[in-house]
């Protein structure tokens, strides 16, 4: 069977004030539709895998919210970290988790932070790359990229090896300006989404090579849950993981990584900048977010901007452009729109007060 894992233990400081600890991004509803970003990547897969097998991994203190932004997800299919320890601890877990249930199960893992427009063309790409993970091979689905980006991973694109199926030459995680610069013009390099796709059993067995540490603690969690006791391991041990990527620890060390190529408007929703570029836009190319107070928005000679009220506050903008304003209770944030990234350092600013 085809299996989701969908990683959503990120915090979203970027989307301050709006992202906080209790209400991280991936709870929010900030590409364009009122549903929340997670509850949007359980919907849209659903035609292929069923909420029943979807896994989601998050923090301990977001499981609740979790599972109540989720109906359709039965209780126990949402695991809680005690500590976030990146991407490779994440997907162990829920490989393992998938494993004892379906041993010859096939996962998708997904981010819940991500946007996609086509979302058939999506689905077809979908079944494209479960049907890749089949004989064992990690697969991930690569987008052609437009800019030289260093926030995400790149692949080099190899020989085909059945329709729209590649062979990656490797796999380079975050590389610098120059390097980022020489795969846009070469051609031959995709954006990793982000997205992977194996056999529960064969990234289980590139964990036990590639990080054995983890692939031990995986198996003594394997031997509590027979017990009934996993999560007081869990809790236990969880901290004393190693804290790496799954890119970092298992993607760039795999010589056995396929990718397949997608083209279905897809972004990574990293920031107020996407937020404004994904939202229904009304004249002069003003946005009012979606879940705000849209009837509390007066706009006058404003332009480009993305304004969100909080319920029972009037928000106005009069002679602006390209801003970003968002409103909420207990804090307010103004900044250009692209600027957007620096917010970011308004969280570490606030945290270094405390
Ligand atoms: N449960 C859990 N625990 N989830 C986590 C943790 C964790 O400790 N850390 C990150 N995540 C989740 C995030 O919420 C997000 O949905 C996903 O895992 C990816 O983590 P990011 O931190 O957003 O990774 P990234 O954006 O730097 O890089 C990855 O995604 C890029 C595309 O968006 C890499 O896969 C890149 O290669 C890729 O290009
Ligand atoms: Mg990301």
């Amino acid at each position: 069977h085809a299996w989701a894992v969908i990683m959503a233990g990120g915090s979203g400081t970027r989307f301050w004030p709006l992202s906080r600890k209790a209400h991280p991004k991936q709870l929010l509803p900030l590409a364009g539709s009122d549903a929340s970003l997670l509850a949007e990547t359980v919907r849209r897969i659903a035609p292929i895998i069923p909420p029943e097998r979807v896994v989601v991994v998050t923090a301990e203190h977001l499981a609740e919210a979790t599972r109540a932004a989720l109906p359709n997800v039965p209780a126990e299919n949402v695991l809680a970290e005690p500590v976030g320890r990146n991407t490779a601890p994440c997907v162990g877990w829920a490989a393992a988790h998938v494993k004892r249930r379906d041993a010859d199960g096939i996962v998708a893992v997904l981010a819940a932070d991500h946007h996609i427009g086509d979302e058939p063309g999506f689905l077809t790409i979908l079944e494209r790359a479960l049907g890749a993970a089949e004989h064992g091979e990690l697969v991930t689905l690569g987008i052609k990229p437009t800019r030289p980006e260093t926030g995400y991973g790149y692949l080099e694109v190899g020989e085909e090896l059945g329709p729209g199926v590649y062979r990656a030459r490797r796999f380079v995680e975050k590389p610098n300006r120059a390097r980022a610069e020489q795969f846009l013009t070469s051609g031959s390099f995709l954006w990793n989404s982000g997205m992977f796709f194996f056999r529960a059993s064969s990234v289980l067995d590139a964990i036990r090579i590639h990080l054995p540490g983890l692939g031990a603690a995986l198996d003594r969690f394997d031997d509590a849950a027979k017990q009934g006791r996993e999560q007081d391991v869990v809790r236990a041990e969880y901290a004393t993981l190693p804290s790496i990527s799954i890119d970092h620890g298992v993607m760039e060390k795999e010589d056995r990584v396929v990718v397949v190529p997608g083209d279905f408007g897809w972004s990574d929703v990293g920031s107020w900048l996407t937020a404004w570029e994904l939202a229904s836009k009304g004249a002069q190319n003003n946005a009012v977010a979606p879940g705000g107070s849209s009837d509390d928005v007066v706009l006058v000679d404003a332009a480009g901007s993305y304004v969100r009220a909080p319920q029972g506050k009037v928000v106005a903008l009069i002679g602006v452009r390209d801003l970003v304003v968002v409103d909420t209770e207990d804090a307010l944030l103004v900044v250009p729109r692209d600027r957007a990234q620096d917010v970011r350092a308004v969280v570490d600013a606030l945290k270094a007060r405390k």
